[in-house]
């Protein structure tokens, strides 16, 4: 105990020393939740910052289905057996979920209520934007500090080169999609494969380049349908069939079953098949490198609390840890480079 006390003085820092994004206060309990749509890795990330919290001499808390845990105060103490196990299990097991009640300042006074009376006084939120806007207001309002991991499979968060799920899920995803070239291939078809994704096309660029799809539809980017049925029209007549489209669902034109009604319209002669992949990408054991920046960025959330980091994402830029606040967080609408797109359309000729 006595060596947490030096370490905690170690750090701390006199108030008008504090950058924006730094507090005076010193964390004894912390609560950890994961918030919006799961992803592997969560379970890496909490078991990262219950016994790395542990190892400090801090309480740790596990809050059950994200914020509505916290409104309903189902929340209990957790110890390192707590999270043995884990690390290899998709989902979460503290349960995720969306809550709308949070975005209520009575939702807000109520979770706070719950918190302030076990002295929890430190948080850590694994999730996506969503999750960090909840977070900060919280904070805003009740002055306990926050510290952001980024979970979720779109990778569509600024300031991390990784977001915790995002290569189990693309791995997921080129799995499947080999699969459905050997069968393509066999029937001399076209296949739209629509992947997650909502507002990002991380998942559709990255798997479909890694696959050789021929066309790539994501929502950053403007399709130009003349130039795609051209391009299938072309292939048709040097008897390239087997064909493989790889769209997000939240392209402009609606996902997978929307693309093919209009390709089916205007090749009619084309053997043409969907397959929605879905939330099979959501679930199944964490790759290695997803563990590897959960475990990173557990560790590190809880050293954040303790020197005195307030309300800021630990991302992880260049292989370097990056602290960002979590305003700036948000969906990254990064333009993607016109070179990927080149590098689709020179590969899959
Ligand atoms: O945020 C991750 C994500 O998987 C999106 O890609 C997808 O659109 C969404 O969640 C689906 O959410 P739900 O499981 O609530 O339908």
């Amino acid at each position: 105990m006595i060596h947490i006390l030096l370490y905690l003085n170690t750090y701390c820092i006199k108030k008008e020393e504090l950058p924006k994004e730094m507090s005076e206060k010193k964390v004894t309990k912390i609560g950890v939740l994961t918030s919006g749509g799961d992803s592997p890795g969560m379970n890496a990330a909490v078991r990262a910052v219950v016994r790395t919290g542990i190892y400090h001499g801090l309480e740790v808390y596990g809050i059950m289905r994200g914020y509505s845990g916290m409104i309903e105060d189902d929340i209990f103490r957790m110890d390192s057996r707590s999270v043995a196990n884990i690390i290899q299990r998709g989902g979460t097991i503290l349960k995720t979920a969306r809550s709308k009640e949070f975005f209520e300042p009575e939702g807000r006074a109520k979770a706070y209520q719950n918190l302030s009376k076990r002295g929890i006084d430190g948080l850590v939120i694994i999730g996506g934007d969503g999750s960090f806007r909840g977070a900060q207001k919280f904070s805003n309002e009740f002055d306990i500090p926050c510290i952001g991991l980024p979970g979720t499979i779109d990778k569509d968060i600024a300031g991390s080169d990784f977001t915790i799920g995002f290569d189990t899920a693309v791995n997921t995803a080129v799995e499947a999609i080999d699969k459905i070239r050997d069968t393509a291939d066999a029937h001399d078809r076209l296949f739209i494969v629509e992947v997650m994704g909502r507002d990002a096309g991380y998942i559709a660029l990255h798997s479909g380049i890694a696959t050789g799809a021929e066309n790539i539809l994501i929502p950053e980017t403007k399709t130009d349908i003349e130039e795609l049925i051209a391009s299938l029209t072309e292939k048709e007549k040097r008897r390239k069939l087997v064909n493989l489209i790889v769209v997000a669902e939240g392209d402009e034109f609606g996902g997978g079953n929307e693309i093919a009604a209009i390709i089916k319209k205007r090749l009619p002669n084309a053997d043409t098949r969907v397959c929605i992949l879905g939330h099979i990408q959501r679930g199944g054991s964490p790759t290695c490198l997803d563990r590897l920046i959960a475990s990173r960025m557990g560790y590190h959330a809880v050293e954040c609390l303790l020197t005195g980091r307030y309300n800021v994402m630990v991302g992880i830029l260049n292989n370097k840890m990056n602290y960002i606040p979590l305003n700036n967080a948000i969906k990254a609408k990064q333009k993607i480079s016109e070179d990927w797109f080149k590098i689709v359309k020179i590969l899959a000729s």
